[in-house]
């Protein structure tokens, strides 16, 4: 039995479910199927290591952030053949986030919206659940925690909120994402603009360098930036990123564009645009970034990747791994391992 079999059975069950209850019924069966041993029967993860970060990544295909906010099911999503997970976002406080329903799906065009708002149980649980994983205690791959701000917080105090969940997450990370494109966030974006930019990454550093002596490791440090940034925007970023020698960079973030979606049902809905709508508004951020940063610092592509082709795309446009959100909830499990084969055959 595969599992793309398996998720053509699953799939009508849990489209008929709000997204957020399927969301909330499927993480904790993939914790006790992947208890059971179920997922790695079924199947085996690509080997196909990729030397990135200074890190040992068993293959190009990683979790993006955002499907397990409070790190609560590492071990049941590892066991989907990732080359590594990104849990978060956190912030330092536990916050709700916003009212449901706030995740839709539009299907006609394979996408999500969604406007959650980072809505976790704060930093020191999110700590206490990477602690307990047996993917951290065993060192089994490669463990990405993105950080966020408090809805709370004043934008001016942002950097405040990421030095905090910093030094906390550090200790446990495999490589820090710092989120600053989350559009469910007020004033969220602003911080990618120069100014608030360098301090934010200054800070950072700083921070980086006293902790990588205290723990005696040093643990890279990546950005996480919008799609809906010009070119001369993206430019910005990238000179940024060189001159703070940061360690590397995702992109992209969610959409708040709605042009590929207009008509749709749910398109005018608040929130974040994902899946397919946003392949190539990411696609092209990864070719920007990268005819500036060249092989200086590396580029992890996300967006919209539904399949093998699109995976490649990334790493044409320069991206040298890639993650999936959207992709695993129209496509199911099977598409991380036909994006790790894909990219295994032709490096
Ligand atoms: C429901 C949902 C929640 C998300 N939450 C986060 C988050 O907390 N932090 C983050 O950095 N990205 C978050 N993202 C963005 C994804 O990590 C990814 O960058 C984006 O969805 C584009 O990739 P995709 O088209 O493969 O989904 C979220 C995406 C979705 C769909």
């Amino acid at each position: 039995m595969s599992d793309k079999f398996l998720y053509s059975l699953a799939r009508p069950l849990l489209f008929s479910l709000d997204p957020e209850t399927a969301h909330n019924l499927t993480l904790p069966l993939l914790r006790s199927a992947a208890n059971l041993g179920i997922p790695q029967w079924i199947t085996r993860p690509v080997a196909d290591v990729r030397h990135v970060m200074g890190l040992s990544f068993p293959n190009a295909v990683g979790l993006a952030a955002g499907l397990d906010k409070d790190g609560a099911y590492i071990d049941g999503l590892s066991a989907l053949g990732f080359g590594f997970i990104e849990v978060g976002t956190v912030t330092p406080r536990a916050q709700p986030g916003n009212p449901r329903p706030r995740m839709f799906r539009l299907p006609a065009a394979n996408a999500l919206i969604n406007r959650m708002g980072f809505n976790n149980g704060g930093v020191d649980a999110f700590v206490r659940n990477v602690q307990s994983s047996s993917f951290y205690q065993e060192k089994r791959g490669v463990l990405g925690l993105n950080i966020g701000k408090n809805a709370d917080t004043p934008i001016e105090r942002a950097t405040d909120d990421y030095l905090i969940c910093l030094e906390k997450v550090y200790p446990y990370a495999s490589y820090v994402t710092v989120n600053i494109s989350s559009p469910n966030t007020k004033n969220l974006r602003q911080l990618q603009q120069a100014s608030e930019l360098d301090v934010l990454l200054a800070r950072l550093k700083e921070s980086q360098t006293r902790l990588a002596d205290k723990h005696s490791r040093y643990v890279p440090i990546v950005l996480k930036i919008a799609p809906d940034l010009s070119d001369e925007q993206v430019s910005t970023i990238a000179d940024a990123l060189l001159r703070y020698r940061m360690d590397g960079v995702i992109a992209t973030n969610t959409t708040i564009t709605r042009d590929a979606v207009q008509g749709l049902a749910h398109a005018d809905e608040t929130g974040g645009l994902s899946g397919a709508p946003v392949r190539e508004l990411s696609t092209r951020v990864i070719r920007a970034l990268h005819k500036q940063l060249g092989d200086d610092i590396p580029i992890i592509g996300v967006g919209g990747i539904l399949g093998a082709d699109d995976a490649r795309a990334k790493l044409d446009a320069g991206a040298r791994l890639i993650q999936l959100y959207t992709g695993l909830i129209y496509r199911g499990p099977a598409l991380v391992r036909e994006c790790a084969e894909a990219l295994a055959r032709k490096p």
